[in-house]
This record gives C-alpha cells, structure tokens and sequence, in this order.
C-alpha cells in the first residue's frame, strides 16, 4: 500500500492534498480520516467534497452520524464516529446507505468504532497530526487493505 506523508503549513494545503487523493475515488469507495481534535480531518474532508464538486457548507456532523452531500459530481457521505464512544451503531443499517456502493464515504474517527463496511471498501487511510502552529503532517496510505 504506497504511503505518502507530507508537512502542510496550512488549512489550504491541507485541502489541495485532499483534492490530490479526490480525484482517484470512486463511488463505493471509503476513506478512513483519523487524528487529534482540531487535527484537521474536517478539513482534509472539505477539500476532497470541493474537488468532488460539493458547493455547500462542508462540516462534521454533530448530532447525527453522517452528512450527505448531493450537488458534486458523485454522492458522498460524511461520517464522524466520534459520538459512538466505542459503542457500535444501534443500528448498523443507518449506515449502510452512507458507506454502500452508490456513494462516496469520508469517516472521522474511524477507531471509535467498527466501520460498517466490507474492508475492501476501504481505499484509502489518512493521518493528520500537529507538528505546532499551523503545521500538520498528513500521512495518506492509499491501495486496498
Ligand atoms: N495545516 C493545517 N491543516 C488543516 N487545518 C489547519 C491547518 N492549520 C490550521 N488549521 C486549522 O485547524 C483547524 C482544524 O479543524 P478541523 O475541524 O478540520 O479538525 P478536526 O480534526 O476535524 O477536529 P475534530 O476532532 O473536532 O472533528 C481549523 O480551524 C483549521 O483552519
Ligand atoms: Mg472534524
């Protein structure tokens, strides 16, 4: 699996790397984001949704699993596990729309939780870690698990 790591100085680079690993998704694909609070996985995810040509308002979903965006180019889901807390979903069926074949998924705090999905879904896993300020290492493993 090639893995590439890179050092952004800010949140625009951040989201010119996601557009980077945008452009090779597909629907049915699923996108791993992990990383610290303020981390920056919010907005790796908004840059990927703008390359995808998502328009509207690109934030973590807060009281409910997932986002959905309609207005790109394909579908694509949002989810933040965060709120799970290590539970597994009451109901696992809530997102099986969100991380099938139709759409593309971007998850926040994928460690909170069991992602419900076939693995071989998973096509890419990003790291984000503070490096101090503004800086960030963005660590991206790309190819199938
Ligand atoms: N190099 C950078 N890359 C990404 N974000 C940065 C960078 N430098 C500064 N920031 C800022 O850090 C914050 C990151 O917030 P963001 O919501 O993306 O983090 P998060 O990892 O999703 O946090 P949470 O765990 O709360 O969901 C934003 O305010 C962003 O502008
Ligand atoms: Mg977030």
């Amino acid at each position: 699996m090639p893995v590439r790591t890179a050092e952004t100085r800010g949140p625009a680079e951040t989201e010119t790397l996601a557009a980077g690993l945008a452009a090779r998704l597909a629907p049915g694909d699923v996108v791993l984001v992990s990383g610290e609070v303020g981390a920056g996985k919010t907005t790796f995810v908004r840059g990927a949704c703008r390359a995808l040509g998502v328009r509207g308002r690109v934030t973590s979903p807060t009281f409910t699993l997932a986002r959905r965006y309609e207005d790109g180019r394909v579908p694509v889901s949002h989810l933040d596990l965060y709120r799970l807390e290590g539970a597994p979903p009451e109901d696992p069926a809530v997102l099986e729309e969100d991380l099938g074949p139709g759409r593309i998924a971007f998850v926040e705090w994928p460690e909170a939780s069991a992602v419900p999905t076939d693995p071989g879904r998973i096509v890419a896993r990003v790291l984000l870690e503070h490096r101090g300020g503004d800086r960030r290492a963005v660590r991206i493993e790309e190819g199938a698990a």
